[in-house]
């Protein structure tokens, strides 16, 4: 069975039992400052876990292009990837354990035809405040599954939420137990370098996790874990994991999601995906897989948060593919057809943008193969390699330390090349820097005062400007928000103090911030502000401030303008092409 297949039954699996099929977020989430991508399904559904309404319903499913950057460095081996699809779907407060287990299970081992006897769950022990999963045990004992294929764990390795365990649960974080659901692979033996005995939770590889039933019932308060208004499912399966199960190969750079890639790599460097050169051929392959993805949903290489993530994955396939004797854009340009076909005929990128995409990586990687050229040369000439060198190419060549660790055999200390690094750039942010860490969503006060502003924002901008303003990017973190908006002229000073001059009015007169659920054709029809290149399910939230704002939107926002505070004018600038960037921030 081949990957889009599998994907469409599992959407057409969940949609037969009532629910709607939902487009996936955008991977590079929106409004959202402590986040740089998308790392799970749940990520554009907390509100609605923690009791809003969704337009489209109660019973959700879609999947979502999600990318860890934590993972990066763990790519190489057979299963980790950056960039992978999570299969959802969710219960909001409407079925719980009862369906939710039985559908996971008829899924795996009827529509996809796994072998029952390969398939293994896991379960919450309970703790201190949450109780042993007794319910799910039942539930699966019921569906045939004997004992020793049923495994109690601790919070672990069963209980979900995006900062962790309980412990690690900031107040507003939502969670629960989980029951996750595990696959054999019988042919591969036990490694003991991973432990005396193997167990479904081990990593030797005997055993891949393939999905995962939240019982998300659960919210951290200053008192501690509360129970939610609803109990909610929210289930995530590694698209890439199931169909290397189904495949039946422990190795996901053999499925279908990858031969084509990993073909053309051999092709390229003329050597065969096996052995010592697997490692390096399957960070190529993720790596320029996740950036065609990331820019064909328009993000651009910088040296700034996710272009620089972007410009990492760029340089570390580079790297690798001169190791191996072949060129990364000779690989990247073969292998735009298949990535690109197969991200734009599941909806989630256009098909109209390969020829963009092909020509902003291709000149990176050009940039970069020319200093990798003479990063190389002057790594050959140095007499000692050391972290002032590997600063200095970080300066002069834009290497990252690990570049010139791997260029180099010598061991070099990175806290020592950060010292020299920090030192120089202490006012300069990147993501380097280890900031954005977690991936939580940001419910902060300050966050919500920024995001209702920008509607008042992008509403002044058309009022002052114009009807040819729209909203091309926005962008929120705890000092500023920023907007980007379409207008082909300089507005004047005094158009702009007349933007920040409605927008404080607004906030003065106290409106307040309402919200409809509507169809969506119909909302558009009425005027209602949209972010165009966002996709909108067919029935949408639209949120109101007094008569004067009508917007699509997830939330959330403050009730009343007045709590928004008065703001003030950054800069106003232009970004080329008819799109402009507005900043302001609080006075
Ligand atoms: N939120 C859970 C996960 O990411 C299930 O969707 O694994």
């Amino acid at each position: 069975m081949k990957a889009s297949e599998i994907r469409q039954k599992y959407l057409d699996f969940f949609a037969k039992r009532g629910h709607a099929v939902i487009p996936a977020a955008p991977i590079i989430p929106r409004d959202d400052p402590t986040t740089l991508f998308n790392g799970s399904g749940m990520q554009q559904l907390v509100p609605y876990l923690k009791g809003e309404k969704h337009p489209m319903g109660t019973r959700l499913v879609d999947s979502q292009p999600s990318f860890r950057a934590e993972d990066i460095e763990s790519v190489g081996d057979n299963r980790h990837t950056t960039m992978f699809e999570m299969l959802g779907n969710w219960s909001l407060g409407d079925y719980f354990k009862a369906d939710q287990l039985p559908w996971v299970w008829e899924f795996f081992t009827k529509e996809l035809a796994l072998d029952p006897a390969r398939l293994h769950v896991t379960l919450f022990q309970g703790d201190n405040t949450v109780p042993k999963d007794q319910e799910s045990y039942l539930l699966w004992h019921k569906l045939g599954l004997k004992d020793d294929h049923i495994h109690y764990y601790d919070s672990s390795k069963n209980w979900w939420s995006r900062a962790g365990t309980p412990d690690n649960m900031p107040i507003g974080e939502v969670g629960g137990p989980t029951s996750e659901i595990f696959f054999e692979y019988t042919a591969v033996n036990h490694d003991s370098s991973y432990g005396k005995e193997c167990h479904v939770n081990c990593d030797c590889g005997r055993f891949l996790e393939i999905g995962n039933s939240v019982f998300m019932e659960y919210e951290m308060t200053s008192e501690g874990l509360r129970k939610l208004p609803a109990q909610n499912v929210d289930f995530g399966g590694g698209f890439e994991r199931i169909v290397a199960a189904v495949q039946d190969t422990p190795d996901v750079f053999a499925t279908d999601l990858f031969t084509p890639i990993i073909s053309t790599i051999e092709q390229v460097t003329g050597k065969k995906y096996k052995g010592a050169n697997m490692p390096a051929m399957r960070v190529i392959a993720d790596h320029l897989r996740a950036a065609t993805f990331m820019s064909a949903q328009g993000l651009v290489p910088s040296n700034k948060l996710q272009g620089y993530t972007m410009r990492r994955l760029l340089r570390r396939a580079a790297v690798r593919a001169r190791s191996l004797g072949g060129d990364a854009k000779e690989i990247f340009l073969a292998s735009i057809p298949s990535i690109i076909g197969f991200y734009s005929s599941a909806g989630f990128i256009s098909a109209d943008s390969a020829s963009g995409v092909a020509e902003l990586i291709s000149a990176e990687l050009d940039k970069f193969t020319s200093a990798l050229i003479r990063g190389e040369r002057e790594l050959g000439k140095a007499n000692k390699v050391n972290e002032q060198l590997a600063f200095d190419l970080y300066q002069s060549l834009g290497f990252p330390f690990e570049i010139t660790q791997e260029l180099t055999s010598i061991k070099l200390d990175e806290t020592k090349f950060n010292k020299l690094l920090q030192a120089h750039q202490s006012k300069s942010r990147t993501a380097s820097a280890g900031m954005f860490k977690g991936g939580l969503a940001d419910q902060s006060e300050t966050t919500t005062r920024y995001h209702t502003a920008t509607h008042l924002v992008h509403q002044a901008l058309v009022d002052v400007l114009g009807e040819e303003v729209t909203q091309a990017g926005s962008n929120i973190n705890s000092e500023r928000l920023r907007f980007d908006y379409t207008y082909s002229d300089k507005p004047s000073n005094d158009q702009l103090a007349r933007v920040i001059h409605v927008v404080n009015q607004k906030i003065a007169d106290n409106l307040p911030v309402t919200k409809a659920i509507q169809d969506k054709d119909k909302a558009l029809r009425s005027g209602v502000r949209a972010f165009f290149p966002e996709k909108y399910p067919d029935r949408v939230t639209v949120y109101s401030i007094g008569s004067y704002s009508h917007e699509l939107c997830g939330g959330p926002h403050v009730a009343h303008t007045s709590a928004i505070g008065p703001l003030e004018l950054v800069k106003d600038e232009n970004l080329g092409q008819g799109i402009r960037r507005i900043y302001i921030r609080f006075v």
